[in-house]
């Protein structure tokens, strides 16, 4: 009996023992389930962008999740200490042109109440959502006020003329897509460009560094042979992004320079990356930037360098500017199609499915081109990405075209 209660008692502590277990588990899972969900709570609570105070479900904690608003690291340089900046530091445009003001803000900063006001309306005038017209040739400063701050935008509204059938803009001759020269327009290299690339020469070889001309002057005719050779290489839509068609080429102004071999990797030499950083010293720019062909209408050419003159080189090379920004010229690529204006007469262009016909037959020699084609070291830029045309055999007999781009 004694046997029996004992027994009893031991089976009536282990059930209590198994009770005060399984509440223990269920307590302990209950109390993670509480907590598990709470921290699912907080980070759904993160996540949800903060627009506005009644937006935000949750207290306390969520401070503590959210980083506060950071004003962005990269503020435009020029203007680091104010509201507000305009993304042109300097605007550049052609009188009966119009620009807008484009301003960048730091975060929360709105330009609801900007007004603007231009110093000579003589020059530009500027409407209330900050639309400049060019009205003449000139300097002005175009102000933007909003709330305690002043920003101050130079405007420079340029001018076009032509003369002898050449375009210039305040001066500067251009040719592009959309302008051309003359045909008989022949001034060789001009003095200005041959004393310049000397001086540039000079300089680099102060450094240990050789620049030579790889191509230089090249007349019209000539230049039908050079786009022709390229178009029978690697047809009419990659030849237009390398090589200008005749009376189109820089080459032709007698103020343009292809410095060494005309190869991508040139950039990549002691040679490149000097003229890339020096030339503006000595009048020159990069031409045909890299990144700009949407602009200039041609592929990068890091070897191209213009001659412009020291001041101008200088302004281009400090505002990361192209000749068309400069000028406020477009190119036959952009959507904006040029003024007649613009486009010099062209009439010895016929256009065939829309590309110009030139007389294919070889130009009389010219002996100084000759020159240029037999002391050329043309290395193609374009071999890594272009096929070499085969003809005969299979063999390939352009790997460059005939003359550099
Ligand atoms: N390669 C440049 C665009 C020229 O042919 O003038
Ligand atoms: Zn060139």
């Amino acid at each position: 009996m004694a046997q029996k209660t004992a027994k009893k008692r031991r089976k009536d502590h282990a059930k209590a023992s198994f009770l005060l277990l399984m509440l223990s588990v269920v307590l302990v899972f209950g109390f993670g389930l509480i907590l598990g969900k709470q921290e699912q709570a907080i980070q759904q609570t993160a996540a949800v962008p903060r627009t506005s105070a009644e937006e935000i479900p949750t207290e306390t904690i969520i401070e503590e999740t959210v980083p506060p608003e950071t004003v962005p690291e990269t503020l435009p340089e020029f203007h680091p200490a104010t509201d507000f900046w305009s993304a042109e530091p300097h605007i550049y445009l052609r009188a009966n042109h119009q620009k807008q003001v484009a301003i960048g803000t730091k975060p929360g900063f709105t330009l609801a109440n900007a007004t603007y006001h231009v110093s000579d309306e003589n020059v530009a005038v500027v409407d209330e959502s900050g639309i400049i017209t060019g009205v003449s040739k000139g300097e002005c400063i175009v102000s933007v006020y909003c709330e305690t701050e002043t920003l101050e935008i130079p405007v420079t509204v340029r001018e076009l003329t032509i003369q002898d059938g050449c375009t210039y803009v305040d001066g500067i001759l251009i040719a592009n897509k959309s302008i051309s020269l003359p045909e008989d327009y022949d001034p060789g290299m001009l003095p200005e460009t041959v004393k310049a690339f000397k001086q540039l020469q000079e300089a680099a070889a102060a450094e240990g560094l050789n620049i030579y001309e790889g191509s230089g002057y090249r007349s019209y005719q000539y230049q039908i042979k050079a786009y022709n050779s390229l178009v029978e290489a690697y047809g009419h839509e990659y030849a237009d992004r390398i090589s200008a068609k005749p009376g189109h080429s820089e080459h032709q102004t007698g103020y343009t320079v292809d410095c060494n071999t005309i190869n991508d990797k040139f950039i990549q030499t002691p040679e490149g990356k000097w003229l890339d950083e020096h030339c503006h010293e000595f009048g020159f720019i990069i031409r045909y930037p890299e990144g700009k062909e949407d602009i200039t209408g041609y592929a990068y050419e890091c070897w191209h360098i213009r001659y412009v003159g020291v001041e101008v080189a200088t302004e281009i090379y400090e505002q990361g500017l192209t000749l068309e920004e400069y000028l406020d010229v477009v190119n036959i690529e952009n959507d904006i199609p040029p003024t007649e204006e613009e486009t010099a007469p062209d009439e010895d262009m016929p256009l065939e499915d829309g590309y110009a016909v030139f007389d294919t037959t070889v130009p009389e020699e010219n002996p100084d081109d000759e020159e240029v084609l037999q002391t050329e070291t043309v290395i193609s830029p374009y071999q890594e990405t272009v096929p070499a045309v085969a003809e005969d055999d299979g063999i390939a007999i352009i790997d460059a075209p005939l003359e550099a781009p």
